[in-house]
């Protein structure tokens, strides 16, 4: 099928590319020039495992190129998704003017029947407002369709989530853009729920808020751990294993951050209040998360005791493995709350350090994981990269003044790194 994507961010780049790969016809759009230019000469903007590879692979053979004209990309195609950015605003509220834009421009350059489709992160009832929208403005007056198809891929593993989805959502109002919709997804063997938008768009915000309680509920968890001397991993694998409930997203640690959770459980909130109801559910989840970083950063300074003239080696600074993506990252709000507190920071990521050095200039960054430790008072875990389970703990010992450990993600054995003279702190163990 001939498809255009508008937007060449996570979720639009990752899905062109993928549909690319089994076989569409993608044209990428995006307004920002040098992005599209750098995408041409075969650069990509992230980091995203297996992504450059499919990139560079699908742009030879043909099936995949890149423009910053809307009109270019509605004209040459059947299907048009839009995946442009949906950001907070200050009151938790999302900032639709992105979807809004797309939408006048797309309907300005339809000249016959076009499907439009919105993959971006939306409040219920934002189908309506694009179709009311794209009906104002287009002149020709041709028919189109509406239609939700929320992406719920998560960052560093991308490819992989679009590829081999383990749902697709469609939100139509009417029978005729489903066939055209099902065709796009048939090469991607996944179930395919046909629904109306409204469900849709709240399938997408219902997900991902219940995503974020499972963190904040072991997080609660945890604590009791701690209180009781029990251990939380332990706690998290008798749950997991009933099937109803599952082993993933049980993680206790620093919470949950990203661009993601925070901003769509803050939206939930909002829309849920719009509409007259009182989510007060999620508004404790929130709840828990800031306090699972507040604990943390208490256990730190207890321990220290004076944060001020202390060096600390942070392990981290992405907002979760696998990816380069600082925005809302716990690892940089534990960062800059050690630095309120007076310490000074030697920190690495495997891949975030280039982005997080916007949020943190006074810091050290330190390109050798196993040279971070040098003239340490202590050592933290801020993001659960597997890397940092090879960390060179006998060489880190050596290089600190005092062999203090602080695991914000669990990563290590209690036991064994109290057997290795460490005195370690984790969370909820
Ligand atoms: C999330 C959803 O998973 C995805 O379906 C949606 O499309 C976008 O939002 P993402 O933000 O990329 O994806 O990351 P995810 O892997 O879900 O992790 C989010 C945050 O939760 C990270 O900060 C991570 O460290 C934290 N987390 C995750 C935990 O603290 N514990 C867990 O058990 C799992």
């Amino acid at each position: 099928m001939k498809l255009t994507i508008i937007g060449t961010g996570y979720v639009g780049l990752v899905s062109g590319t993928c549909f690319a790969e089994v076989g569409h016809h993608v044209i990428c759009v995006d307004n920002n020039e040098a992005k599209v230019k750098l995408l041409r000469s075969g650069g990509i903007p992230i980091y995203e495992p297996g992504l450059e590879e499919l990139v560079k692979k699908n742009v030879a053979a043909g099936r995949l190129s890149f423009t910053s004209s809307i009109a270019e990309g509605v004209e040459k195609s059947d299907v048009i998704f839009i995946a442009v950015p949906t950001p907070p605003q200050d009151d938790g509220s999302v900032d639709l003017s992105f979807i809004e834009k797309v939408a006048r421009e797309i309907a300005g350059a339809m000249h016959g029947y076009k499907i439009i489709v919105d993959k971006s992160t939306v409040p219920v009832k934002t189908g309506e407002k694009v179709a009311e929208t794209i009906k104002r403005y287009c002149k020709s007056k041709v028919d189109f369709d509406v239609v939700s198809n929320p992406e719920f891929l998560r960052e560093g593993f991308a490819v992989e989530d679009l590829m081999k989805p383990d749902r697709v959502v469609i939100g139509v109002r009417g029978p005729r853009p489903v066939a055209a919709m099902k065709e796009v997804y048939v090469p991607f063997q996944a179930p395919v729920i046909v629904t109306d938008i409204n469900s849709a768009e709240l399938i997408k915000h219902a997900s991902n808020s219940f995503l974020a309680l499972k963190i904040s509920y072991i997080n609660a968890v945890s604590v009791l751990c701690e209180i009781t001397g029990a251990n939380v991993q332990e706690v998290a694998m008798g749950m997991g294993l009933d099937e109803r409930i599952g082993r993933r997203f049980l993680n206790a640690g620093l919470g949950f951050g990203g661009s993601c959770f925070p901003k769509d459980l803050s939206a939930f909130i909002k829309i849920a209040e719009e509409v007259g109801y009182d989510f007060g559910l999620l508004k404790e989840v929130q709840r828990i998360n800031a306090a699972q970083m507040d604990r943390f950063v208490k256990k730190i300074s207890d321990t220290l005791w004076v944060l001020k003239e202390k060096k600390i080696g942070v392990l981290g600074l992405a907002f979760k493995q696998n990816t380069d993506d600082v925005r809302m990252s716990p690892a940089i709000d534990l960062c800059r709350r050690l630095l309120r507190e007076g310490a000074t920071l030697r920190v690495h990521d495997p891949k975030a350090m280039d982005k997080a050095r916007e949020w943190l200039p006074d810091v050290e960054y330190v390109a050798d994981l196993n040279a971070v430790a040098e003239g340490c008072d202590a050592l933290v875990v801020a993001t659960e990269w597997e890397e940092f389970k090879a960390l060179d703990l006998k060489r880190a010992r050596e290089a600190m003044s005092h062999p203090i450990f602080f695991d914000g993600r669990n990563l290590f054995d209690p036991a064994e790194m109290e057997k290795q003279g460490w005195i370690y702190k984790s969370v909820g163990r």
